[in-house]
């Protein structure tokens, strides 16, 4: 795998990924239609794949199964998919694009959008619930969904939600807006690589210190990246509305630091990212690609 350039591996996983979603959501013909077509609609066909990827990467450096990374890596997009379908709703940032697309509540209504995002939270469960356990050893698997439901809930990503809601038009500190980021972008992506990791097997406590290091960098990076974005780049490159951060005077990293300090900072995650890795030397290389991606991506 490691023998691809990056561009080639990362199509070549998000392929991967795109079937394994297909095979694991509900099919459109099957009752109830329209909520599973829904389903479709938003997981389907769109979208970077940065959890998936971080998930295969770091499944590699530990030997991951293929097949038991697909779960992982497409229980995570099932949960990021879902945070995004209840982020655009009218109640929360009231988006109506979302990867180029009409939102779920646009293209179909609002008690769809939300059961979308509750069936595909249970959805990302029950896949990575049914892991050959010839690849993964039970004990371990328990693990693993206990993990995702800490990422997911009070205490990462909606915890992070519920601040940034209760966030708008505050002042927060630096601190405080870390935090917030943190939880609600940071989890999901800390949880990814931790899982692919052990899609592989158990981790040594320095493997696990190393690997938390890293993706606690890329976490927050990814949020400052996309701060930075919602205020630089336009709605066709984001495929969402730009602007919204300060249309909805939302505390940001833009908003806080200021749009160069917030690159630098980016830039201080990126290289700190890659001295995490550093005990993994070269094996990490697409761990590393990763770290670079979060930080240069344009959308
Ligand atoms: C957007 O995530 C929302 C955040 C957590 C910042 P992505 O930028 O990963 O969105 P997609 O999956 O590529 O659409
Ligand atoms: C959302 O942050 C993070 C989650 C979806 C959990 P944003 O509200 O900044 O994400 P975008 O910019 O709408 O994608
Ligand atoms: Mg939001
Ligand atoms: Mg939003
Ligand atoms: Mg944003």
């Amino acid at each position: 795998m490691t023998e691809l350039a990056f561009d080639a591996w990362a199509r070549e996983v998000q392929a991967e990924v795109e079937g394994a979603l297909d095979s694991f959501l509900p099919a459109a013909a099957s009752v109830p239609h329209k909520l599973h077509e829904a389903m479709r609609y938003t997981a389907l066909g769109g979208g970077k794949r940065v959890r998936p990827l971080l998930a295969y990467a770091s499944g590699a450096l530990f030997g991951g199964d293929r097949g038991a990374l697909a779960r992982v890596a497409s229980a995570v997009e099932m949960i990021h998919v879902y945070s995004l379908v209840h982020d655009d709703m009218p109640c929360m940032d009231d988006d109506d694009l979302r990867r180029g697309k009409p939102t779920v509540h646009v293209a179909y209504d609002e008690a769809t959008a939300l059961l979308v995002g509750d069936t595909l939270q249970a959805q990302a469960f029950q896949v990575l619930a049914d892991t050959d356990t010839g690849a993964v050893p039970p004990a371990r698997l328990v693990t693993m969904l206990r993990l995702l439901a800490e990422a997911a809930g009070s205490t990462g990503m909606c915890g992070g939600q519920a601040i940034d809601l209760d966030s708008v038009g505050l002042a927060l500190t630096r601190d405080e807006l870390e935090r917030m980021h943190q939880l609600k972008t940071g989890a999901m992506l800390r949880v990814s690589v931790i899982l692919g990791a052990l899609a592989g097997r158990d981790l040594a406590p320095r493997e696990l210190e190393a690997l938390a290091a890293y993706s606690k960098a890329i976490g927050l990076a990814f949020q400052v990246v996309d701060d930075v974005l919602d205020a630089t780049a336009d709605s066709a490159t984001l495929g969402k509305t730009a602007g919204k951060d300060a249309a909805d005077n939302k505390p940001t990293y833009v908003s806080i630091l200021g749009l160069e300090p917030s690159r630098a900072l980016a830039e201080q995650l990126r290289r700190e990212a890659h001295e995490a890795l550093a005990p993994f030397g070269e094996q990490a290389q697409r761990l590393r690609e990763l770290a670079d991606l979060i930080v240069q991506r344009k959308a």
